[in-house]
């Protein structure tokens, strides 16, 4: 068996572990759900689920992958075996089913990026872009095609390896991804509607807030830090020994939080400027922004460069899903790696074509829905994120509370950590905050609360 691949350095595992925290969840859900629950609090009641629900179990994922060597079932076998071990079948079958899913809309990330490149946007004007993403959305050829050619990279990326195809183009896309970001923040800054959308972010409106919404932000803080399903435990699993797991996941989470709040004064400025709604739902980055860019000053020029941007936040998060399913395969069934990885990117792939076809077709879409109450595309998120990711990072955090040896612990925790004080309450959190918060997400899904 061919040796376990290793980060090349600590920054390389930093970069490659944000890159799969910031993706679409990031730079298209955070401002719509933003938008939803009217900004302000909402934003703070996030901040706090990622500070004491997120970062803690961001921690634990890492540290139970570098104490194990292992991707999610091995982990869970090697640090305390028994049923544990289903936590770590359900992070692999997590990825199946989001990375699934998740190609299908960064498909059409790359189909806008083409719309802009081409200049189609500005041409059409205002009003001439509206239809556009209902016509895509319909479009069972486009749909399958961009999700193709999507996977297809995915699997690019992931054939090279830990060092020399995740970390490598870590390495490029994201120092290019926070370029463009700022590219896009500056125009924001000069545009009318910046004070306003500032204030929508950053103003303390507590009227606007609902029970449904600090549970949207609770099940939104696990998304975006690529929590709950093994994603940071396989990546923790390539650090050497003499990492700081703590400052490591502090930086993650910052990083994180730091573009999806970036990403809001990207979008929100435009939104204001040019008169429109902050709550239209899933439709701000594909509709409402695609309006504003069509009159805006070089209008295809930050086209472009917005949904580049989307492409390859979604391109590193998806490395990281099919990593999971691929790490899996090489761990515990002993394949090399390149047939792990075509033979879990192509069923992937083959899994995902039911969501791309969720649009165009009665089958997987109306059809679908009438029978199961959403279509197929809706019905995976609505199950990887409702219940998988929630479910996974209970177990991760009862596992590492209360069932993983105290020695090896914090021995993990405090191995070249400056914030060893820090263990108590980290392991205060674990054990009561974040089961509690866990299990009140759970109970409102199902209508209790
Ligand atoms: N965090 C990514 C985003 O915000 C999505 C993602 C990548 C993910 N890997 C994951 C979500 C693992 C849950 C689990 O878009």
């Amino acid at each position: 068996m061919a040796e376990r691949g290793h980060w090349g350095s600590k920054l390389g595992f930093v970069l490659a572990a944000a890159g799969s925290a910031v993706g679409l969840g990031n730079i298209w859900k955070f401002p719509y759900i933003t938008g939803e629950n009217g900004g302000g609090a909402f934003v703070l009641v996030y901040l706090a689920c990622i500070a004491l629900v997120g970062l803690p179990v961001m921690i634990a994922e890492i540290l139970l992958g570098r104490a194990s060597q292992k991707s999610p079932v091995g982990a869970f076998r090697a640090l305390g075996g028994g049923f544990w071990v289903v936590f770590g079948g359900l992070g692999v079958l997590g990825g199946f089913v989001i990375l699934s899913y998740y190609s299908v809309v960064a498909g059409w990330a790359m189909h806008y990026t083409y719309l802009a490149i081409s200049g189609r946007i500005v041409d059409l004007g205002p009003d001439g872009v509206v239809p556009l993403f209902g016509e895509l959305f319909a479009s069972n050829g486009l749909n399958l095609f961009w999700h193709t050619v999507f996977m297809a990279l995915t699997i690019g990326v992931v054939w090279g390896g830990v060092n020399k195809g995740i970390e490598r183009w870590a390495r490029i896309l994201m120092p290019v991804l926070g370029g463009l970001m700022l590219i896009l923040l500056v125009n924001g800054l000069t545009l009318g509607g910046f004070g306003q959308a500032l204030d929508f972010v950053f103003g303390f409106r507590t009227e606007n807030l609902t029970a449904a919404g600090v549970l949207e932000a609770l099940g939104h803080a696990f998304f975006t830090l690529s929590l709950g399903m093994g994603a940071m435990l396989t990546y923790g699993s390539y650090l050497s020994r003499d990492d700081d797991i703590v400052s490591s996941g502090i930086t993650i989470s910052v990083l994180d939080t730091a573009i999806a709040l970036t990403a809001c004064m990207v979008l929100f400025p435009i939104i204001f400027t040019y008169g429109m709604q902050p709550g239209e739902g899933p439709g701000l980055v594909f509709v409402s922004i695609p309006i504003a860019l069509a009159q805006m000053p070089a209008g295809t020029f930050f086209a472009i460069v917005f949904f580049a941007l989307l492409v390859f936040a979604a391109l590193t998060s998806a490395i990281s899903l099919l990593e999971v399913v691929t790490s899996y395969l090489i761990d515990e069934k002993g394949w090399l790696r390149h047939k792990a990885t075509v033979w879990a990117g192509v069923i992937i792939a083959l899994i995902g074509v039911p969501s791309a076809l969720s649009g165009g077709t009665a089958l997987f879409g109306d059809g679908f829905a009438a029978v199961f109450g959403r279509n197929w595309f809706d019905t995976f998120d609505y199950l990887a994120t409702n219940w998988m990711l929630p479910l996974g990072g209970l177990g991760i955090a009862l596992f590492t509370a209360w069932k993983v040896d105290d020695a090896i612990r914090r021995g993990e925790f405090q191995h070249g950590a400056r914030l060893a004080l820090f263990y108590r309450g980290w392991l205060l959190l674990l054990k009561f905050v974040v089961p509690v918060g866990i299990v009140l997400v759970f109970l409102h899904a199902i209508g209790v609360i």
